[in-house]
């Protein structure tokens, strides 16, 4: 493995930031935050957003930085791209962001029922061979439906994948998500800025490709 990986993986041991399923899940021990978020780490009863296959935590910073009274929370299973994000919060103390490295099929052993608020799924990886893999198929939805409010619980989608944006318009209305807003091409439409503004790791190389990047906001 390469030297900077081992160094990063050795560093996350120590940030208080971010947890790690290696000592919860893997070990079959009870995760102590899931339904005490707000009132163990955060110290607020705030609103919390978590973005899914976070990578370096571009949105779960940029979020948190314009929306001070809300908590976010980044999730991937790589440690060596969430140690970006980590160090990125620490070093502007920001109190209102976490990590988690965790597989997202397991969001459930993480947070209680109606404890996340909204979900960000940020370019995930298209999977065209394999629904099932898809962040925002509907196995994956049922996962995160064990964590957002009973009702309401609100999924972003930011995407280059033609493919996945067709899928999701098209499986919204069988599986009665509910499309509040749906933006073929952000850069083109220009219609809000939270769009614009924030761009990934990924987006930013997509861009350079000259992908047409959309969004979509829907309740699950
Ligand atoms: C294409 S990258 C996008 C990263 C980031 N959102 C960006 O736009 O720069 C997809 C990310 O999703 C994560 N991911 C995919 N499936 C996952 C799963 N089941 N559990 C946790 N992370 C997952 C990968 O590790 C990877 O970092």
């Amino acid at each position: 493995m390469a030297k900077h990986k081992l160094a990063r993986f050795a560093e996350n041991e120590t940030f208080g930031n971010l947890f790690q399923h290696t000592n919860y899940d893997r070990l079959n021990v009870p995760f102590p935050l899931k339904g005490k978020w707000g009132s163990e780490y955060f110290h607020n009863d705030n609103p919390i957003t978590v973005e899914l296959g976070c990578g370096k935590g571009d949105y779960t910073i940029a979020l948190a930085k314009r929306y001070p009274n809300r908590n976010f929370i980044g999730v991937d299973r790589k440690g060596a791209r969430l140690w970006r994000g980590c160090k990125d919060a620490l070093e502007g103390e920001m109190s209102n962001v976490a990590f988690l490295r965790i597989n997202i099929d397991n969001i459930g052993y993480y947070f209680a029922q109606g404890e996340v608020s909204e979900i960000w799924v940020t370019f995930p990886d298209p999977q065209p061979k394999s629904e099932r893999r898809r962040l925002v198929s509907p196995r994956f939805v049922g996962f995160y439906r064990q964590v957002l409010p009973e009702r309401g619980g609100v999924l972003n989608l930011k995407t280059d994948s033609r493919m996945l944006y067709e899928y999701v318009r098209e499986t919204a209305p069988v599986e009665h998500w509910e499309m509040l807003e749906d933006v073929e091409d952000v850069y083109a439409q220009g219609t809000n800025p939270l769009l614009t503004e924030v761009q990934t790791f990924y987006e930013k190389m997509w861009l350079s490709e000259g992908r047409t990047i959309s969004y979509i906001r829907m309740k699950i």
